[in-house]
């Protein structure tokens, strides 16, 4: 393909009506959810022009749901690297988290930042997952780093250098799974330009064929950046 993403971003969604659909429970829904996250990063980290990959996992609004299932949310991702983080590190994948998890559970924050650091050093594939994480939250945040350092005014470079994302570039590609054309408060700034994508299916459809249509569609796209 002669044109890759840098930056690929992913709103992963449906995984509550792909278990409803089959008349699971919601809880193997996400279950499901989280083994195609594990078999899309690793398929994407072999992917040598794809360097940043952002996910969507935990979004600030998700509090509102049931404590079961945000329970077992939490419990997938710490399982998660339980079972593949040797597996992500041979990979030479670094993860990198977005997000206030000052309020999850002490063992998965444990868990969080043991992975961030032991995958620092890594230079392949740089994994972003947005937990407990709100675009416009990010800018904000970004500002008053800025005020604390008695900026008076900020330029739009300011801001990007202090984005949680930070240093990855903007996102050349973002894909939404199960139909909606929403942004739902996600990586509002590093979006600007971004190419979009949604699919019908639900997120534990999504496959590695589904990826390589997907980024066989981004090669196609022409992208202007509001020129002509
Ligand atoms: C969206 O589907 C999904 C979420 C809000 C959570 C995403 C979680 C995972 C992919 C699994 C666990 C995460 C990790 C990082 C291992 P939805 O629940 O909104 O489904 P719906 O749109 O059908 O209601």
């Amino acid at each position: 393909m002669k044109k890759l993403p840098t930056h690929i971003a992913f709103i992963m969604d449906g995984n509550r009506r792909w278990a409803v659909r089959r008349g699971l429970s919601k809880m193997l829904g996400h279950k499901k959810g989280a083994e195609v996250l594990v078999n899309v990063i690793k398929e994407l980290s072999k992917i040598n022009d794809i360097k940043y990959a952002s996910f969507f996992a935990f979004s600030t609004e998700n509090w509102n749901r049931e404590q079961k299932e945000i329970d077992a949310i939490f419990q997938l991702v710490e399982e998660m690297f339980e079972r593949h983080e040797q597996e992500f590190h041979n990979l030479n994948i670094k993860f990198v988290v977005m997000g206030d998890i000052s309020r999850f559970p002490v063992a998965m924050q444990e868990k969080l930042i043991k992975v961030q650091e032991n995958s620092k050093n890594n230079s392949g594939l740089t994994v972003l997952l947005a937990l407990n994480y709100g675009g416009r939250d990010d800018i904000v945040q970004a500002v008053n780093k800025l005020l604390k350092k008695n900026y008076k005014s900020v330029t739009e470079e300011d801001i990007a250098k202090n984005l949680l994302s930070y240093p990855a570039p903007d996102i050349d590609f973002l894909i939404r799974t199960s139909r909606e054309q929403r942004i739902s408060n996600f990586m509002l700034f590093q979006l600007a330009y971004s190419e979009m994508y949604f699919p019908k299916y639900y997120w534990p459809d999504f496959n590695k064929k589904r990826l390589e249509k997907a980024l066989k569609i981004y090669s196609k796209r022409n992208r202007r950046f509001g020129g002509n």
